[in-house]
């Protein structure tokens, strides 16, 4: 009974979460994509959702469950992730980009299915750079301002302390959240470090769901008091 008395760390916040991958088409049938199952992004959506925020997700193609009352925006390529993301940035306190998102797509998409032809040489692709969706969302004046707060992902191969840090300077974020991948693939548990101005410090092997609820204290701690 006294649970119904304590207020949600998250009460009257809105929080707006991008997960999974994104598929960048090649043709009408083929693309490529980044490897995530979404579980991390999930997570928080639906711990966020539990300590009282107001959840809006946007995620690329994932097999996995809405979480409960969370509001869920499917997209497929970074650009319409992007696009999403800025039609509900303005509104949101807190954003969190846990997508792997492709950082380039063809840049000519075929109309119709490219067909095997014998004696043909294999297509050639050619990239262009996808939009930096967190970064994009990190320079809107509602961050710039301190009224929406940014948090990124990100997933090291080595060097994890270095490469964290200077990413959390690069992307102009408060707090980023590193992992060792890509070991952590599709698991349901993960080890995370959190950097911000101060330093770093490690939430230690937990599942994906404890983890969601730890970060997500950590955020509470870190937003300006409401005026
Ligand atoms: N991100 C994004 N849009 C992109 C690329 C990345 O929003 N086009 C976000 C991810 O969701 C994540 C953070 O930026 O929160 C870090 O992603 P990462 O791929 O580690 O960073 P990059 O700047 O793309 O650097 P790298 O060369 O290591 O891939
Ligand atoms: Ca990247």
């Amino acid at each position: 009974l006294i649970a119904q008395f304590t207020p949600k760390s998250l009460a009257g916040k809105r929080l707006l979460v991008t997960a999974g991958p994104t598929f960048e088409a090649i043709d009408p049938v083929r693309g490529i994509t980044n490897r995530s199952s979404g579980k991390m992004g999930f997570a928080i959506a639906q711990a966020a959702q539990e300590a009282g925020a107001e959840v809006t997700l946007i995620s690329g193609p994932v097999a996995l469950p809405t979480p409960r009352n969370v509001a869920r925006i499917d997209v497929q390529s970074a650009q319409q992730m992007l696009d999403a993301a800025l039609l509900h940035a303005d509104a949101a306190d807190i954003f969190i980009a846990t997508a792997a998102v492709a950082d380039w797509r063809p840049a000519n998409s075929a109309e119709h299915k490219i067909k095997k032809t014998e004696g043909q040489a294999t297509p050639a692709l050619h990239f262009i750079e996808n939009p930096d969706i967190l970064a994009t969302i990190a320079k809107t004046p509602a961050a710039a301002s301190g009224k929406l707060y940014c948090v990124g992902f990100a997933a090291e191969s080595d060097n994890l302390i270095e490469y964290a840090s200077a990413k959390r300077k690069r992307k102009g974020i408060p707090l980023l959240v590193g992992n060792i991948g890509p070991n952590t693939f599709g698991q349901d548990d993960n080890i995370l470090t959190i950097f911000d101005e101060q330093g770093h410090q490690q939430l230690p092997k937990a599942s994906k769901r404890v983890l969601a609820k730890q970060l997500l204290q950590e955020i509470a701690l870190r937003l300006q008091p409401a005026h």
